[in-house]
């Protein structure tokens, strides 16, 4: 059985394990595996974002272990405060059984509940699954950004992705 959570301090080592997983894989994920927060950062962040109103990094839980992760970061700008970054990982062996839908909607309560009116994402051209889980789940293509990320000594396109929160 899966359940959804709140992240803790305590899933630091979890968490960072599972972003290097996905980190490995062929140019899924925006951020480089080096790029990532160490375990003492990670532990901080979570204690940070838990006590934060305008953050949130969800779980994915099963048999004892994390195999998923959603985080939301509202933006800091004054006019821009009706929306919220959105950022997720499914472990690979945990995918197609319905996590990241699961975790979307958490974000979207979260949102709600928080006066969050837009849910925004960056996604890379080439992710066929998570255009597909996106799009499945009323997300809209709302841009193209031409150089966004860099990547591999060079910089690659991302396509704007954004959900109404109604
Ligand atoms: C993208 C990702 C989050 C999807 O998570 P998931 O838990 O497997 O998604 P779900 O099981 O909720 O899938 C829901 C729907 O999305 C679509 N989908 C998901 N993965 C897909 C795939 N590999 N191919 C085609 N469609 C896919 C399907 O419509 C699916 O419904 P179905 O299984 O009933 O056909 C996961 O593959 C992942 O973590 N990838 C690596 C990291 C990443 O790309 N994150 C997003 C960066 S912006």
């Amino acid at each position: 059985m899966i359940s959804v959570r709140r992240a803790a301090p305590g899933d630091a080592a979890a968490l960072i394990a599972l972003a290097e997983e996905v980190g490995r894989e062929d140019g899924r994920w925006i951020l480089a595996t080096d790029s990532w927060r160490s375990p003492g950062e990670e532990r901080k962040y979570l204690r940070v974002v838990r006590r934060h109103p305008d953050a949130a990094v969800f779980v994915a839980v099963t048999d004892g272990r994390v195999v998923a992760r959603l985080s939301l970061a509202r933006d800091p700008h004054p006019a821009s405060r009706h929306i919220a970054d959105l950022g997720l990982m499914v472990g690979l062996d945990y995918r197609r059984q319905g996590i990241g839908t699961r975790l979307l909607h958490e974000a979207v309560a979260w949102a709600r509940a928080s006066g969050i009116l837009k849910l925004e994402l960056h996604v890379f051209p080439w992710n066929e699954p998570a255009l597909e889980l996106y799009e499945s789940f009323g997300f809209e293509r709302e841009g193209y950004r031409k150089g966004q990320y860099a990547r591999d000594g060079g910089y690659v396109d991302a396509i704007l992705m954004a959900y109404h929160v109604s």
